[in-house]
C-alpha cells in the first residue's frame, strides 16, 4: 500500500519527533494532541519541550503545510492510511502500566479509520496488549490491521536516534502491513541527510537494520531492551558501592570491563541512578506483567531496588566524608533526569535535592533548561538559583546530578571561588577528578 497521509496520536517526545520528521518525507502528517497549550505551541512551529534540532524541523514542516497540528481524530484519522499511536502509558501506583490512553486512542480511532488502514502501536505496552487490541478491532467489524513498532529513541538525541536508528522493529500478522510500515522508515532513511542539515544535528554513519517479528515478540523486545539497559546501570552502581569499600575506581573498572566487545562500555556509568519517563516505568511494568504470568522477575526487582537506593547512597557517602550536614549549605546542579532535555520525570537530581532538605542546612538548585518543569516537584524549602555562579556562591557543597556540559566545564578556580574548602560531589562520575584533586578540591565521586 502507498502511504500518503499519516496520523500520529499523541505529540509527546516520541509522537512529535516522529510526526515532524515524517512531514519532511513527502507525507501529509497530522499530529493529534489534546492538550491545548501543547497544540498551540506546535501550531506556532515549536516544541513544548527542549530537544536539540526539533524546533527547526517543526517550523519548516508547519509552514509548508505538511505537518498539521490538531486535536480532532475525525479530521486526522478519517483521511489517513496509517495511524501511529504514541500516547502515554504512565505507571499505576502498583507499578503496572496504565493503558487507559492506549485503549482510549484505539476506540476513538475506530470511529473514523477507513477500511484497509493500519493501526501502529508505538507506545510501550505490556506483551499481550496487541492481541487485546486486535479483538477490539475485530468487534468493530472494520478491516484494519494492527502492527507493533516499538520506539527506541532517547530524549536529548531523539532526532539522531530516529534518523540513524540501530534497528526498526515491526511485528504483526499481516505481512503487507508490516512491509508498509518498514517502507515508511526506508523513506525516512533516504531523507535523513536533508533533515540532518535542517536540524543541524550530528551526522550518523551506519545504516540501520530492519527487523520484522511476530506481534508478541515486537512488544516484548521494547521492554526487554530498556530493562537490560537499566540492569546494566544498576549492575554498575552495585559495583560502585563495592568499589567504594575496597578503594577501586568504578570508572576505571567499567572502562576495562566495557572494552570487552561482548559487554560494551555503554550504560555502565555509575552514579545517582537512572530516572526519566521510561526506565523506571518500563522496569516496573515488566515486573508487573511477568507477575501476571506467574513469573517472578527477581533480577529486575533487585535492579529496581538498587536504583531506588542510589540518591540516598550519594548523601550517605557525602556524610561519611564531611560529617553531619545540618550546618552545611548545599547546591544541586542538574534537575533534568539527564543532560540535553528539560524533562524532569523521576529525576534523580530532584530526588537528591528533596532528600537533602531533611539533612542539610540549606539547599539551592539550578538546571540550565529544566527550571520551570522542576519547580513544582521541588520542596518549597529549596531555593532556585538563576545561574551556576549564583548556585555555587555561598555553598559549602556542590552536587553535580546531571552531566550538562555547562557543569562539566566548570574549572577548579570557579569551583573554589570564595571558598577553597568547597566540596564537590560528582554524582554522575563525569568530572576530571585528577585535575580537580591536583588543584586542591575535595572531590567525591560514586565508586571512585
Ligand atoms: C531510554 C532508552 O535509552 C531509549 O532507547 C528508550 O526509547 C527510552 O528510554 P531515555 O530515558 O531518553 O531513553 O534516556 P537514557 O539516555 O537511556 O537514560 C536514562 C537514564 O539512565 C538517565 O537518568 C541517565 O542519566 C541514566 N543513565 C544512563 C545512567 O545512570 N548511567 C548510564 O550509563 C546511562
Amino acid at each position: 500500500m502507498k502511504t500518503h497521509t499519516i496520523s500520529i496520536l499523541g505529540a509527546g517526545y516520541v509522537g512529535l519527533t516522529t510526526a515532524a520528521l515524517l512531514a519532511h518525507c513527502g507525507y501529509r502528517v497530522f499530529a493529534v494532541e489534546p492538550n491545548p497549550d501543547r497544540l498551540k505551541s506546535i501550531k506556532e512551529g515549536k516544541s513544548f519541550f527542549y530537544e536539540q534540532g526539533l524546533d527547526a524541523v517543526i517550523k519548516i514542516a508547519i509552514d509548508s503545510g505538511n505537518l498539521i497540528a490538531t486535536d480532532s481524530y475525525e479530521e486526522s484519522v478519517t483521511n489517513s492510511e496509517v495511524v501511529f499511536s504514541c500516547v502515554g502509558t504512565p505507571d499505576n501506583p502498583d507499578g503496572s502500566s496504565n493503558l487507559s490512553y492506549v485503549y482510549g486512542a484505539v476506540e476513538e480511532s475506530l470511529k473514523y479509520m477507513p477500511d484497509n488502514s493500519i493501526y501502529i502501536q508505538k507506545s510501550t505496552v505490556p506483551v499481550g496488549t496487541g492481541r487485546n487490541v486486535e479483538e477490539i478491532i475485530k468487534k468493530s467489524g472494520k478491516n484494519i490491521s494492527y502492527v507493533s513498532n516499538p520506539e527506541f529513541l532517547r530524549e536529548s538525541t531523539a532526532l539522531f536516534d530516529t534518523l540513524y536508528f540501530d534497528r526498526v522493529v515491526v511485528g504483526g500478522d499481516n505481512k503487507d502491513s508490516v512491509d508498509t510500515v518498514l517502507d515508511i522508515y526506508k523513506n525516512l532513511e533516504s531523507n535523513r541527510d536533508k533533515i540532518t542539515k535542517i536540524s543541524n544535528i550530528e551526522q550518523g554513519q551506519d545504516d540501520g537494520k530492519y527487523i520484522s517479528t511476530s506481534l508478541n515478540s515486537a512488544e516484548l523486545t521494547k521492554v526487554t531492551a530498556n530493562a537490560f539497559l537499566a540492569l546494566k546501570i544498576s549492575f554498575a552502581n552495585s559495583i560502585a558501592v563495592l568499589a567504594d569499600k575496597v578503594g577501586a575506581d568504578v570508572n576505571e573498572v567499567m572502562d576495562a570491563v566495557g572494552s570487552d566487545k561482548r559487554i560494551g562500555r555503554a550504560f555502565l556509568n555509575a552514579g545517582r541512578g537512572y530516572g526519566g519517563g521510561c526506565f523506571p516505568k518500563d522496569v516496573s511494568g515488566l515486573i508487573s506483567s511477568a507477575d501476571q504470568f506467574g513469573i517472578d522477575l527477581t533480577i529486575m526487582k533487585a535492579a529496581q531496588d538498587l536504583n531506588t537506593s542510589m540518591p540516598k547512597y550519594v548523601i550517605d557517602k557525602l556524610e561519611s566524608t564531611v560529617g553531619n550536614l545540618s550546618t552545611k549549605r548545599v547546591c544541586v546542579l542538574g534537575l533534568a533526569f539527564k543532560a540535553g532535555t528539560s524533562d524532569v520525570r523521576k529525576s534523580p537530581g530532584i530526588k537528591l535535592a528533596n532528600l537533602l532538605v531533611k539533612n542539610a542546612g540549606t539547599v539551592k538548585a539550578f538546571d540550565p533548561k529544566a527550571m520551570d518543569e522542576a519547580k513544582e516537584h521541588l520542596s518549597s524549602e529549596i531555593k532556585l538559583s538563576k545561574s551556576i555562579p549564583e548556585a555555587i556562591n555561598d555553598s559549602d557543597i556542590v552536587i553535580i546530578a546531571t552531566e550538562w556540559k555547562e557543569f562539566l566545564s566548570i574549572n577548579a578556580s570557579e569551583f573554589m571561588k570564595g571558598n577553597k574548602d568547597r566540596v564537590i560531589v560528582d554524582a554522575v562520575n563525569s568530572l576530571d577528578d585528577i585535575t580537580l584533586k591536583k588543584a586542591g578540591i575535595k572531590y567525591i565521586g560514586i565508586g571512585r
